[in-house]
């Protein structure tokens, strides 16, 4: 028997871009729209929230948007080589952040992904600020993926679980670490078998889509993030871990709007798939199709949230069964997947 609806705590995005200016104003409704508590703020602006002042500004300038809504919007540090450990620990005593969010970036000051390249150069300088985290508790959300230009494109996100994760996990044994948007099969594996306190993100669309999806029936610049989509038998791998309810698997969109302008440039496309407006409905059709629906709330709403000082919230949702189609986009922003119709419907 196939349930008509589904009813679950409201959910909590692990992993959010909302940029700044006249984009967020563009994009924040759609998550509002999407019943979230909450997310984490990813803090990787064009001027990184790489400070306590630059955190409140921030937070006041999204508060700002709220009208009402008890949306929580749960800051995250913007860690670089030069912030210390005192800071750090003193914007997380504060209320400011809830967790730090580690991008790399190589010796030429080159990023893997958008708005990294004022990330760690040198991660083993970074060692005194993991130990006073480790000391407080601070989660470090890492962004693992080898940012070296020869590393193969495929392969950055086990690359960097060998030689950066590991060695982080073994001098800090006590830190808690949310692995973000995972997409390869050996790292969730890893995930999944570390004796530490680990988790991991996983995005709706590396759930969905495997690399076929940027190639087919010519370049799809839609369908380009950061980390890219894998080979099918990764992302199989991935989703069997999530819709068979293991606990350190959790929903962060990533959701990540781009102007469609920077979008669909011939060179240099931008990295990020917007999926806020739908995002909810794309999780809830992943599980139906795995007979899975009974592990949808854990993952939405409940694994470990209080690892960010959240609590499963008190209030529901419903998503039941019928078409929706997707918008095709928001603002200037192609939303993924737009155009499709979707046999789930957020309700309320
Ligand atoms: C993100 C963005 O656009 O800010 N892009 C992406 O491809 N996921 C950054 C990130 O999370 O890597
Ligand atoms: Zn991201």
């Amino acid at each position: 028997m196939k349930e008509n609806s589904v009813t679950i705590p409201r959910w909590f995005d692990r992993h959010l871009h909302i940029r700044d200016g006249e984009m967020m104003k563009t994009v924040l409704p759609s998550t509002l729209n999407q019943r979230a508590t909450g997310a984490i703020i990813m803090p990787n602006l064009a001027d990184p929230i790489s400070t306590i002042e630059k955190a409140k500004a921030y937070r006041d300038r999204i508060t700002a948007l709220l009208d009402g809504s008890d949306f929580v919007p749960c800051m995250t540090l913007y860690l670089t080589d030069h912030i210390d450990p005192e800071e750090v620990v003193r914007g997380f005593e504060e209320g400011v952040w809830r967790a730090v969010k580690l991008y790399m970036a190589n010796q030429k000051g080159h990023g893997g992904t958008t708005g990294s390249a004022h990330g760690v150069k040198n991660l083993l300088g970074r060692y005194p600020v993991f130990e006073a985290m480790e000391k407080h508790k601070i989660p470090l959300l890492g962004h693992f993926e080898a940012v070296e230009e020869d590393v193969d494109e495929f392969d950055r996100e086990i690359v960097s679980v060998d030689r950066d994760l590991k060695p982080i996990l073994k001098s800090f044994p006590g830190l808690p670490v949310v692995f973000e948007h995972l997409t390869d099969g050996r790292a969730a594996d890893f995930v999944a078998e570390v004796d530490h306190d680990i988790h991991a993100t996983v995005t709706a669309h590396h759930l969905m889509i495997n690399r076929n999806a940027m190639f087919w029936g010519g370049m799809n610049p839609s369908n380009y993030c950061k980390p890219v989509p894998k080979r099918e038998t990764h992302r199989a791998k991935v989703r069997q871990y999530v819709t068979s309810g293991n606990r350190r698997f959790g929903a962060g969109t990533d959701s990540a709007p781009h102007d469609e302008s920077v979008k669909s440039r011939c060179y240099g496309c931008a990295a990020g798939i917007f999926t806020s407006p739908t995002a909810v409905e794309l999780y809830t059709m992943t599980f139906d199709e795995d007979n899975a629906l009974e592990h949808l709330g854990p993952f939405l709403s409940e694994n470990f949230l209080a690892l960010y000082g959240m609590e499963v919230s008190s209030e529901t949702m419903m998503i039941e069964r019928g078409t929706l189609v997707v918008p095709q986009k928001v603002g200037g922003v192609q939303v993924f997947k737009g155009g499709a119709e979707i046999p789930w419907k957020l309700v309320g």
